[in-house]
C-alpha cells in the first residue's frame, strides 16, 4: 500500500515545564527529539511520505533542525488541540491519496520499524490499527475523593499508543464529522471508535512510551545508553 505519515509536533509541552524549548526540540544524546522520530519513519522502506505537522510558533525552530529527504513533505502548521492538528495534516495529504496514514506523536522517538510494520498490514487488513500495551498491574476504578469503587479486568484493557494506523479515506471522513462534533478527542483511535469503524490492537512496545514529564527524558537518555537487544 502507498503508506504516508503524518507526525504531530504542534503542542507547547506545558507537562514538561520547559517553556522557551518544547520538549520535542529538547536534545536526547545528541539529537533533537523530533529529527529522531522524523528519521525513524523516513527509514521505514515501507513508508513513502512523511508530513510534520508543527507550530508556527516554532517555525524557526523546526527549520534549524536541518531536516531534509525526498520523503519529507513540507511542514504544515497545527491547531489548538491535537485533535485539530491531526485534521490539519490529513487534509494536506488529499493530494498524495495515500492507502494508509499513521498518526504519530512527535514525543515518542523509540517507534521501531517492526511496530510500524505491524500498524501498517494490520489497517490494511481491518481499517484500523492501534498500538497499545495491556494493563499489568490491577485496575481500579476509584470515586473523585478517592476511595477504591471497583476493580477492573485488567486483561480488557490497554494503554493506547502511537503510530495509529488507517485506512485514508475512512479515517477523513471520520474526522470530518469530529470536527463538527461538540467532544473533544485525545487520539485518533477515539475518534474511528466515535464514528464506529474497526481498530484492532496490535501489541505495543513498552520503549515505544511518549516523552511527556521531566522524569520522561532521563528515560529516554538512559534507553539510549543502554544497547537494546
Ligand atoms: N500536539 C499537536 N498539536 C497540539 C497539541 C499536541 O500536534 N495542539 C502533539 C504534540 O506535539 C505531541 C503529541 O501531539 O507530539 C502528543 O501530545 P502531548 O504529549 O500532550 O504533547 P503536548 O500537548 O505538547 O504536551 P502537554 O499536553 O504537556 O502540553
Ligand atoms: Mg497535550
Amino acid at each position: 500500500p502507498k503508506v504516508a505519515v503524518i507526525i504531530v509536533a504542534a503542542g507547547s509541552g506545558s507537562r514538561m515545564g520547559s517553556a522557551e524549548m518544547p520538549k520535542q526540540y529538547l536534545n536526547l544524546a545528541g539529537k533533537p527529539v523530533l529529527t529522531r522520530t522524523i528519521e525513524a519513519f523516513v527509514q521505514s522502506d515501507a513508508v513513502r511520505k512523511v508530513l510534520p505537522v508543527i507550530n508556527d510558533k516554532h517555525e524557526t525552530m523546526f527549520a534549524d533542525l536541518g531536516l531534509n529527504d525526498a520523503k519529507l513533505l513540507p511542514a504544515i502548521f497545527g491547531g489548538a488541540d491535537r485533535q485539530t492538528s491531526v485534521f490539519n495534516g490529513l487534509n494536506a495529504l488529499k493530494d498524495e491519496a495515500p492507502d494508509i496514514v499513521l498518526i504519530h506523536d512527535a514525543a515518542r522517538p523509540f517507534v521501531s520499524d517492526e511496530l510500524i510494520g505491524k500498524c501498517i498490514q494490520t489497517a490494511a487488513t481491518f481499517g484500523g490499527a492501534l498500538p497499545a500495551l495491556q494493563v499489568t498491574d490491577t485496575l481500579k476504578k476509584a470515586n473523585k475523593d478517592g476511595s477504591v469503587e471497583q476493580t477492573l479486568d485488567r486483561m480488557a484493557h490497554y494503554l493506547a499508543q502511537t503510530p495509529q494506523a488507517f485506512k485514508y479515506e475512512l479515517i477523513l471522513k471520520a474526522h470530518q464529522s469530529a470536527a463538527t462534533a461538540d467532544t473533544s478527542f485525545t487520539d485518533d483511535a477515539s475518534i474511528a471508535e466515535w464514528a464506529g469503524l474497526n481498530v484492532k490492537i496490535v501489541d505495543g512496545e513498552p520503549n515505544n512510551f511518549k516523552i511527556t514529564i521531566p522524569q520522561d527524558l532521563d528515560r529516554a537518555e538512559m534507553s539510549l545508553a543502554t544497547p537494546m537487544e
